[in-house]
């Protein structure tokens, strides 16, 4: 598995990632993707218009499952019903959700690309989670009572970040949490982060950037939410548990 990941990885990154790559003094001097100038459509839009394209991605972020480990010891999932994972990809973060938590029931949402690689590899947990294929800049589920954005924000500038957020503030119920995971970039001194190459990549391929946790505490207060609590995840990931004010 971590080997088959690291290979699609390595393809996904040594194909369209390294082209989009080639561009990157472009998109420092810009501040724009150089991946929607390589291929003329923003790296979601390529995905879905090729079906092998999504494939590679989603399986290639399984090289990093590692950062979900410690999601289960960090966060309490015993008092939720239903958990609805926002844009959650293959599936791996909720699967290991739902395994740890016999009693839960999932909602994995995401675009139809992302649903039809997800879906072979969920069959341990498949009689408890519902797939539903959507687009987050206008409704997520309205059902849950802990919601998930795992590296979801970190594709998006601050503008369209708002517009995810408010989805979600509009959606959820007023009782339910909202957990962002993401790398964060150092705050001041503190030392480097993998963040920070992250940061590039995310510059380059999607138009987005990592960021500090004050920037996200910024983000989802503007989006009402508050930033209750920050537990640090394997490869400088974090989770970030986020209330309704
Ligand atoms: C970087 S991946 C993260 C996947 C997963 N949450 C994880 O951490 O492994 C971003 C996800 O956003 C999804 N996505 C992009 N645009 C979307 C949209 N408009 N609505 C819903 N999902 C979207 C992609 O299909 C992809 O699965």
């Amino acid at each position: 598995m971590a080997g088959a990941a690291r290979r699609s990885a390595a393809k996904h990154g040594g194909g369209p990632f390294y082209q989009s790559f080639a561009a990157l003094t472009d998109a420092v001097r810009s501040g724009e993707e150089s991946y929607a100038k390589v291929f003329g459509a923003h790296h979601f839009a390529h995905m879905a218009a090729e079906p092998g394209l999504a494939e590679l991605f989603h399986r290639s972020m399984a090289a990093s499952n590692a950062m979900f480990s410690g999601v289960t010891r960090s966060v309490d999932f015993s008092r939720a019903r239903t958990v609805v994972d926002i844009a959650g990809g293959n599936g791996e973060l909720l699967s290991r959700i739902l395994a740890a938590n016999p009693g839960l029931h999932g909602v994995l949402m995401d675009l139809p690309n992302a649903l039809a690689s997800a879906r072979p590899r969920l069959s341990e947990v498949a009689g408890r989670l519902t797939l539903v294929p959507g687009d987050f800049t206008k409704s997520v589920p309205a059902n849950g009572d802990i919601y998930l954005l795992s590296r979801v924000l970190h594709d998006w500038d601050d503008e369209q970040c708002a517009t995810i957020l408010a989805t979600c503030a509009r959606n959820m119920p007023p009782h339910a949490e909202l957990l962002v995971i993401e790398r964060l970039l150092p705050e001041g001194t503190d030392p480097a982060s993998l963040a920070i190459l992250w940061d590039v990549h995310m510059l380059c391929n999607t138009g987005g950037r990592e960021r500090s946790e004050s920037d996200y505490r910024a983000l989802l207060a503007d989006a009402g939410f508050e930033l209750t609590e920050t537990h640090q995840l394997p490869l400088d990931a974090h989770v970030m548990k986020a209330r309704r004010r």
